[in-house]
Parts: structure tokens; sequence; C-alpha cells
């Protein structure tokens, strides 16, 4: 299936491995020109060049911005680096990706004002900031694609996610309220809900969830995965397939929502 993606310009934040890696892998095999953010320097060079190997545009149509996404600093040099790629002023890209890393898991005894702030920053007001510094150009174009990367426990909240389920809840009403608000424009505005896959971050958090129940991290795996009506975890490659089929010119009828991809873990119908 034809996407119609080439050309088009993607900042495909928290992007150096895992669930952003795969979105930014599918996005530049269609021909997209790509911005990838993360942190550490290392792992991101590895993965543009990963990036750069697939895309029909080679290494010209890829760059690798390292920079926390959660500052305002770290904002401005992704955004300048989708202008370099354009070649133009404040464009803005195409297509966003939101995403940065989860918040910690644990009880909510132990956490304070502090920690409670950094988890609305990274999941709440950094996509929030990214949609606001892009979505007008988008609307003056004429077309644009947000993802979000939230979590299935916005859906179905688990206890020790309490950071997760907070902050992403409330980046979850804003969309709902501005993807109608634009709906004309033809600009999409989707969350795309994680349940489990494989990457570095359910591995961690299988041994951080171990320590509050007292069972061991391998309990722990098995117990999730029977939880998950599939028998297994997801694979990021299924995940960046289907960001980029949101992406792409066929789903510009979806608009403002919640799609869940979590092997059939939610019990309800809807
Ligand atoms: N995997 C799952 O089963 C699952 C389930 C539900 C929800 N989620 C959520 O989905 C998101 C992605 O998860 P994942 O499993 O792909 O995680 P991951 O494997 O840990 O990858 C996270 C990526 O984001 C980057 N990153 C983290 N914080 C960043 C920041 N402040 N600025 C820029 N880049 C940042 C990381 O690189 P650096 O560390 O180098 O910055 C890395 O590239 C997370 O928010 C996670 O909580 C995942």
């Amino acid at each position: 299936m034809e996407l119609g993606l080439q050309g088009k310009i993607a900042l495909v934040c928290g992007a150096s491995k895992g669930l952003g890696y795969a979105c930014a892998e599918h996005l530049a095999r269609e021909g997209a020109q790509v911005v990838i953010v993360a942190r550490n320097q290392e792992t991101l060079d590895l993965a543009a060049a990963k990036l750069a190997a697939v895309s029909p545009g080679g290494a010209a149509a890829i760059i690798a911005v390292a920079v926390d996404i959660a500052t305002a600093e770290g904002r401005s040099k992704a955004l300048a680096a989708v202008d370099k790629l354009a070649g133009a002023t404040n464009r803005g890209p195409d297509i966003l990706v939101n995403n940065a890393g989860g918040p910690p898991i644990g009880d909510f005894r132990d956490w304070d004002r502090d920690i409670w702030l950094k988890a609305i920053d990274a999941n709440m007001l950094t996509p929030i900031e990214l949609i606001k510094s892009s979505v007008d150009q988008m609307i003056a174009r004429g077309w644009g694609r947000i993802i979000n990367i939230t979590s299935g426990s916005v859906k179905a909240p688990r206890y020790d996610l309490g950071l997760s389920n907070g902050a992403r809840s409330g980046l979850t009403g804003f969309v709902a309220g501005v993807a109608r608000n634009i709906a004309k424009s033809g600009v999409t505005i989707n969350n795309l809900l994680p349940g489990s896959f494989e990457t570095d971050r359910l591995l961690s958090g299988f041994a951080a969830s171990a320590k509050l129940t007292g069972e061991t991290a391998e309990q722990v795996r098995v117990q999730r995965m029977q939880e998950t009506p599939a028998g297994r975890f997801g694979n990021p490659d299924e995940f960046g397939a289907t960001c980029a089929f949101l992406c792409s010119k066929h789903a510009g009828f979806i608009n403002g929502q919640n799609i869940l991809m979590d092997g059939g873990a939610y019990p309800g119908v809807f």
C-alpha cells in the first residue's frame, strides 16, 4: 500500500530505540525525511545510521538531535533541525510523533511534587508544547499528522503506573478537544496506546514492579505475558507500522482517537 509519505518531514521524539525508533524506521522506509531525538548521543547516532540505511534519501534525509525533549532548549533545537531539512524558518514538521521515556513505576506515597512535575512535564506538557509549535503551520498547509505515544494505562490504569496514568490522562483530555477543533483542516491528532511491547522500558519495568510485589522480575514477566490474550508481547515493528499507517494519506478520517495495541489485554467491548 502506498502511504503517500514521500518527502514529508517528520519529527519523532524519543526515537533512538523502542517504540519511537520503530515509528521513525517505518516513516523513513516510506520516504519521509526524519528528525530523531533522544538524549544519549551514542545510541542516537547508531539509530540514525540504521535509518539512513533504509531511507530512500539516505543520510541526507535523517537528522539526529541529542537533547532532552522535555526542556524548552531541547524542543527548540529539534524544531531547528526540522527547519534545516525544510530549508525554511519556523516551518514545523508535517508529522509529529510525541514520545519520551515513561515516568518511574512505584507507590504514590513516595512521590513528591517535584516527581509529579517531572512526569507532567515529560508526558503531558512537552507534547502540548510541540503541538502548539507545529499545528498552525500544518493547518496553513492543509495537511498534518500528530501521533502521541501514550499508554494502555490511560484506558486500564495499573496501580504502580500512577504517574503515567495521571500525566497521560491530562494529555488525552487535552487532545480530545483540540483534535475536534481542527478537524476540518486536514490535520489529525491521535494517541497510540501501547500495551506490553518488548522494549528496554518493558524489561526494566518488570524489575521495578517486582520490588513492589515481592516477586522476581521473571515472575512478573510471566504473569504479564499470561494477562495478554495474544500470549506474547508486542513487537515494536508492529507498533511502527501502525504509526506509519495513521500518518498516511489513507488515515485522514481517523481523528481524536485512542488506539489501543495490547494483544487483546483490555477486557472491555469498547
Ligand atoms: N514498551 C511498552 O510496553 C510500553 C507500554 C506502555 C507505555 N509505554 C510508553 O511508551 C513510551 C516509549 O516506550 P519504549 O518502551 O519505547 O521506551 P524505551 O525503549 O525506554 O525508549 C525510550 C526512548 O525515548 C528516549 N527518551 C526518553 N526520555 C527522553 C527525553 N526526555 N528526551 C528525549 N528522548 C527521550 C530514549 O533515549 P534516551 O534515554 O537516550 O533519551 C529512547 O530512545 C514510554 O513513554 C513508555 O512509558 C511503553
